[in-house]
C-alpha cells in the first residue's frame, strides 16, 4: 500500500484535545491506502480536513476564520482548473452540522467524531457533488471496527484512545453533546493496537479518553483502567504508560494502587478540579467538593509520593464571587501543581450554565485569570527547579533546535534538553538535571551513558 506513489495530497489541521490529535492520525492512516499523501500546506492539498474543537467560543470561531482562508485557496485552485475538497470533522461538525454548510458553502462535507470511517465514501460523494453531505451519528464501536488496524506511528511516544464520551454533564461543558455517552473499547483491541505500536518502536503510550479513568472494558487483569494498565505494562518494549483526562469521581483505589505498584505507570496525573469553591463546584455539577479533591490528592501522594499533579481551572463561572475565586487560589496553594491549564468561562449555547444568572464581565474574568496564572506559574517554576541536581530517566523523542542537542521527557512530562547523539532517540537514559526554566529542563548525560 505505502509503496504506491500518492496521487492526491491531504492536509489535516487539528484543534482541541489529544483525542482529536489521535483521530487526525487515524484519518490520515485510513486515507493513505486511497492514495492520499501528506501536504505540508493547505494550499497544496487536494483534500483539506479541519478537525475542530467546540469547547470554547474562541475555538469554534477560529474554525470559521480558517475556513474563510481555505475558501480563497479553493477558489484559486478552481481558477487554475483544479479542485479542492474541504471537510470539517470533529466536535464543531458534531455540534453545528448543517449550520457549517450554511455559514461556509465552500465546505464539501461535514463528518462528526463517530463517523470517520465514512470519510472515503463521503469524499467520493462530494466528488460527485451530490447526495448526503452530513454524517454525525454516534456509534463508536463501528468507527473503531472500521478504522484499519494498521498504525504508522511517527515517534517513540503515541496516543491510544481507550474511552470516548462523557456522562458527567458538567453544566459548562459541550463534550457530552459532541462526543456522546461514555463508551470503552474492548481491552483486547487496545492491547493489539499497543502491541503493534511497541513493535514499531513506540516506548510510551498515553491512553486517551474524555473520562479515561471511567474506562470499564472487560479484562483478565481486573476491570477498570487499573486492569488495563497492568495488562499493557506486560507488553515488551512498552516502558511508559500515561493516561489523560481523568475525573476526580472515577479515581478509584485500584488505580491509585497501580500507581504505587506498576513501574511503567508514570508519576504524573492530570486531574482537573475546575474550582476551589464548593458553591461553584455544585453549580458546575462536578460531584466533588474542594475538600474531597484535596483528600484524594493526599491519598494519591501517600501511594506515590513523587506524583506530579496537573489540573484544569475555569475562572469566572456564572455567579463566581471574589470569595469563590479566593477559594480556588487557596486550593491551588494546598495542592501545589506541577502544571495546569486555566480558562476563562466561555458561554456555550445549549449548556445549562449558559442560562444561569450572574454571567461575569470579561474584565473580571481577565483579572482573575491573570492572578491564577501568576500563582500557577510560580508553582510550575518551583516544581521544575526542584528537579535540579536529581538524575531522572529521560525518554528521548526528537532532535533539539540546536545541533548536537536532543529532547526528551522526564517521568513528570517535563521537556528535557540534553547535548547528546541522535542515536539515543528512542532510548530511556539517566540524565542529570542541571537547570530549570518555566517550560523545560536542561541536563547532561551521566558518565555511564557517555
Ligand atoms: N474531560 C475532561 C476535559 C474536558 S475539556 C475533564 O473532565 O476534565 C478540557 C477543559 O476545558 C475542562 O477541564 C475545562 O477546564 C475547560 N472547559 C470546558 N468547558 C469550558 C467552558 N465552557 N469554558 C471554559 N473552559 C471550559
Ligand atoms: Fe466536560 Fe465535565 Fe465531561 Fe469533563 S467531565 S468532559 S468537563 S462534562
Ligand atoms: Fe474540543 Fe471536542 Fe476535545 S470539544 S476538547 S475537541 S472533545
Amino acid at each position: 500500500m505505502s509503496e504506491l506513489a500518492p496521487v492526491k495530497r491531504l492536509y489535516i489541521k487539528t484543534y482541541g484535545c489529544q483525542m482529536n490529535v489521535y483521530d487526525s492520525e487515524r484519518m490520515a492512516d485510513m486515507l493513505a491506502p486511497l492514495g492520499y499523501g501528506v501536504a505540508l500546506r493547505p494550499e497544496d492539498a487536494d483534500l483539506v480536513v479541519l478537525n475542530t474543537c467546540h469547547i470554547r467560543e474562541k475555538a469554534t470561531e477560529k474554525v470559521y476564520s480558517e475556513l474563510g482562508q481555505i475558501r480563497l485557496m479553493k477558489l484559486a485552485r478552481q481558477a487554475e482548473g483544479g479542485t479542492m475538497t474541504i471537510a470539517v470533522a470533529g466536535c464543531v461538525a458534531q455540534a453545528e452540522g448543517e449550520e457549517i454548510l450554511r455559514r461556509q458553502p465552500a465546505v464539501d462535507l461535514v463528518v462528526g467524531p463517530q463517523s470517520y470511517h465514512q470519510l472515503p465514501e463521503l469524499i467520493a460523494r462530494a466528488h460527485r457533488a451530490r447526495g448526503e453531505r452530513l454524517a454525525a451519528d454516534f456509534a463508536p464501536e463501528e468507527k473503531f471496527d472500521a478504522l484499519i488496524a494498521e498504525r504508522r506511528p511517527t515517534g517513540v511516544s503515541a496516543f491510544l484512545t481507550v474511552q470516548e464520551g462523557c456522562d458527567k454533564f458538567c453544566t459548562f461543558c459541550v463534550v457530552p453533546y459532541t462526543r456522546g455517552g461514555e463508551w470503552s473499547r474492548p481491552a483486547g483491541d487496545i492491547e493489539a493496537e499497543a502491541r503493534t505500536l511497541a513493535e514499531k518502536g513506540v516506548r510510551e503510550v498515553t491512553l486517551l479518553g474524555q473520562n479515561v479513568n471511567a474506562y470499564d472494558g472487560a479484562n483478565d487483569t481486573g476491570s477498570g483502567l487499573a486492569g488495563l494498565v497492568r495488562r499493557l505494562a506486560r507488553i515488551p518494549g512498552l516502558d511508559r504508560i500515561r493516561y489523560t483526562t481523568s475525573h476526580p469521581r472515577d479515581m478509584d483505589e485500584a488505580l491509585i494502587a497501580a500507581h504505587a505498584e506498576v513501574e511503567a505507570l508514570m508519576p504524573y496525573l492530570h486531574l482537573p478540579v475546575q474550582s476551589g469553591s464548593d458553591r461553584v463546584l455544585k453549580a458546575m455539577n462536578r460531584a466533588h467538593t474542594a475538600e474531597s479533591y484535596v483528600r484524594l490528592i493526599e491519598t494519591i501522594r501517600a501511594a506515590r509520593p513523587d506524583m506530579a499533579i496537573s489540573g484544569d481551572f475555569i475562572v469566572g463561572f456564572p455567579g463566581e464571587t471574589e470569595a469563590d475565586f479566593e477559594a480556588t487560589l487557596q486550593l491551588v496553594r494546598e495542592v501545589g501543581y506541577a502544571g495546569a491549564f486555566s480558562f476563562k468561562y466561555s458561554r456555550r449555547p445549549g449548556t445549562p450554565a449558559s442560562a444561569l444568572p450572574g454571567q461575569l464581565a470579561d474584565e473580571v474574568k481577565d483579572e482573575r485569570l491573570a492572578r491564577l496564572n501568576a500563582l500557577l506559574e510560580i508553582q510550575r517554576i518551583a516544581f521544575n527547579s526542584a528537579q535540579v541536581g536529581r538524575t531522572l530517566p529521560v525518554l528521548f523523542e526528537k532532535p533539539g533546535r540546536h545541533p548536537g542537542q536532543i529532547i526528551g521527557r522526564s517521568p513528570y512530562l517535563q521537556s528535557v534538553h540534553v547535548a547528546a547523539p541522535d542515536r539515543l532517540i528512542g532510548e530511556i537514559v539517566p540524565v542529570r538535571i542541571e537547570s530549570a526554566a518555566s517550560n523545560s529542563l536542561a541536563g547532561t548525560l551521566t558518565l555511564e551513558t557517555v
